[in-house]
C-alpha cells in the first residue's frame, strides 16, 4: 500500500471556505425559504468589464483561425502582458522589474501556496496571525511544522499576532525566521502596511537573511496615495522579497484565472553546500516544469485591464465595492459593532459583539440574519473573537444584509 504524506493529517478539519459552504448548505436544507446573503468568501460578483470581454472574445476568435491559432505559449507568460505589467504596475511607481523576473500564472492562491516548494523543509516560517490560510496549510502539508496544539498553533511556526491592540500591524519578531508571509492590503483584517512599516520588514529580512513572501492581491483597492502598492517601492526589497499579484479581485478574474508573481534575480537562498542560489532560477525551473502557461485569450483579457477603457471600467467596479464596504462599516457601526479595515481593502473586520466566539457569531448571523461571513478564527488563533465580511455583492444585498444585522439582538 502506498504511504501517504502524513503531514496532511496534521491539518485541522477542511479548508475554511468549503467548511463554511457545508454549514450554509446544511442550514439551507433546514430552512429552504431563507434568502441567504453571502458576504463570506471574497469572490467578486460584478461581471467582467466590457473592455476585458471584448479582448477575450477577439482572442477566442483569433484562436479559431488558421493564422491566429496558437498552441502552447511561453510558460512565463506572453510578452505583450509582461511588458504591460512592467510598465503599469511597476515602472509607474518607480520600480524596475525585468521581463524574466515575472511569471504569469493562473492565480495567487496557487503561487503563494506553491512557492514554499523551492525552499528546504527545515526553514522556520513566520506568519502574521490571522492571515490567509493557504500560507500556513501549504507549509503544514510540506512538513515545515509539528502538530497543532490545543491553542490552534502549530509547533515550529512563528506567529505574529495582529490584533486591535497593535493596529493589526505586528512588529518584526525578535526570533529568527527564514520565510515570512506578509499580506497587504491584508486578508482578512483589511489593514494596509505603510511604507515605514514595510521598511521595517525589509530591514528585518536583510538582517536575518530571510525571504519575504509578499501577497499584494488586493493592491487595486488602495485609494490612499501615501500607501505602497508593491514591496519593491521600499529600497532593498528586491534582494529579499517575492511578490504575488492577481487580476482576481482587481478585475473580476476569480473565475477567469490570471495572476503573476515577481521573483527578482537578486533574491537568493542558500544551498546545502553553502552556495547562494538565485530563487528566480529555481522558480523558473518549477514553473516551466509544472505549468504550461495561462491560456492566450485569458492573457489578452488581462492585458485589456491596462488599456484606457479597461482601467476606467475596472476602477469603477472597485469604487462600487468600496462603497459597499463603506455602507457595511457605517451600518455595523450604527448597530454598535466595532469594525476595522474596509477603507483600502474589500474586507471589513469586526469584533464579535457580546464576546461571542467567531463560529458562534457565524451561526447566530446565519440563523438570525441569514447572512454569511467568515469566522476570524478560521484565519488563525488571533482571529478568535473577530469576523470578516466581504464587500463583494450587489448594493441591494449589502443594504439588505446590514438592515438584517441591525435587527439582531446579540
Ligand atoms: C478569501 O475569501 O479569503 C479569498 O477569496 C480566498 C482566495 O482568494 O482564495
Amino acid at each position: 500500500m502506498a504511504r501517504i504524506n502524513d503531514n496532511y493529517r496534521k491539518l485541522k478539519a477542511g479548508y475554511l471556505f468549503p467548511e463554511i459552504g457545508r454549514r450554509v448548505a446544511a442550514f439551507q436544507k433546514e430552512s429552504p425559504d431563507a434568502k441567504v446573503i453571502k458576504l463570506g468568501i471574497g469572490d467578486v460578483t460584478c461581471p467582467l468589464v466590457p473592455a476585458v470581454v471584448e479582448a477575450f472574445r477577439a482572442a477566442v476568435d483569433e484562436m479559431g483561425t488558421s493564422d491566429g491559432f496558437r498552441g502552447y505559449g511561453p510558460e512565463q507568460g506572453h510578452s505583450f502582458l509582461i511588458d504591460l505589467i512592467r510598465e503599469h504596475d511597476y515602472a509607474s511607481r518607480g520600480v524596475s522589474i525585468d521581463a524574466d523576473e515575472l511569471f504569469v500564472s493562473d492565480g495567487s492562491k496557487c503561487d503563494s501556496g506553491n512557492i514554499q516548494e523551492i525552499f528546504g523543509t527545515d526553514n522556520v516560517v513566520a506568519l502574521t496571525d490571522p492571515v490567509y490560510p493557504v500560507y500556513l496549510d501549504t507549509n503544514v502539508m510540506a512538513g515545515r511544522t509539528g502538530e497543532a496544539g490545543d491553542d490552534g498553533r502549530y509547533a515550529g511556526i512563528v506567529y505574529l499576532p495582529a490584533t486591535a491592540e497593535n493596529g493589526f500591524a505586528p512588529e518584526p519578531p525578535r526570533a529568527h525566521a527564514d520565510l515570512l508571509y506578509l499580506c497587504s492590503p491584508n486578508n482578512p483584517t483589511g489593514a494596509v502596511a505603510t511604507k515605514a512599516q514595510l521598511e521595517r520588514w525589509v530591514s528585518w529580512a536583510r538582517e536575518h537573511d530571510a525571504v519575504i513572501l509578499f501577497d499584494a492581491a488586493y493592491e487595486g483597492y488602495i485609494s490612499d496615495p501615501s500607501l505602497p502598492h508593491s514591496i519593491y517601492e521600499v529600497e532593498g526589497a528586491r534582494e529579499v522579497a517575492i511578490e504575488f499579484r492577481s487580476y482576481s479581485k482587481t478585475a473580476g478574474f476569480t473565475g477567469t484565472r490570471c495572476a503573476f508573481t515577481v521573483v527578482p534575480k537578486a533574491v537568493q537562498g542558500r544551498a546545502a553546500n553553502g552556495e547562494a542560489v538565485s530563487l528566480n532560477a529555481l522558480w523558473s525551473r518549477r514553473h516551466t516544469t509544472k505549468f504550461n502557461g495561462v491560456s492566450y485569450p485569458v492573457q489578452r483579457a488581462a492585458a485589456a485591464v491596462y488599456g484606457a477603457e479597461g482601467k476606467k471600467q475596472t476602477r469603477e467596479i472597485i469604487r462600487f465595492y468600496m462603497e459597499n464596504a463603506r455602507l457595511i462599516r457605517a451600518g455595523l457601526g450604527a448597530a454598535g459593532i466595532q469594525t476595522y479595515g474596509g477603507e483600502n481593502a474589500p474586507y471589513i473586520w469586526l469584533r464579535t459583539p457580546g464576546g461571542l466566539s467567531s463560529w458562534d457569531f457565524f451561526d447566530r448571523l446565519l440563523r438570525g440574519a441569514h447572512v454569511v461571513g467568515t469566522p476570524g478564527s478560521g484565519f488563525g488563533p488571533s482571529g478568535e473573537g473577530y469576523f470578516r465580511l466581504s464587500a463583494f455583492n450587489s448594493r441591494q444585498n449589502v443594504e439588505e444584509a446590514i438592515a438584517r444585522v441591525a435587527r439582531v439582538r446579540w
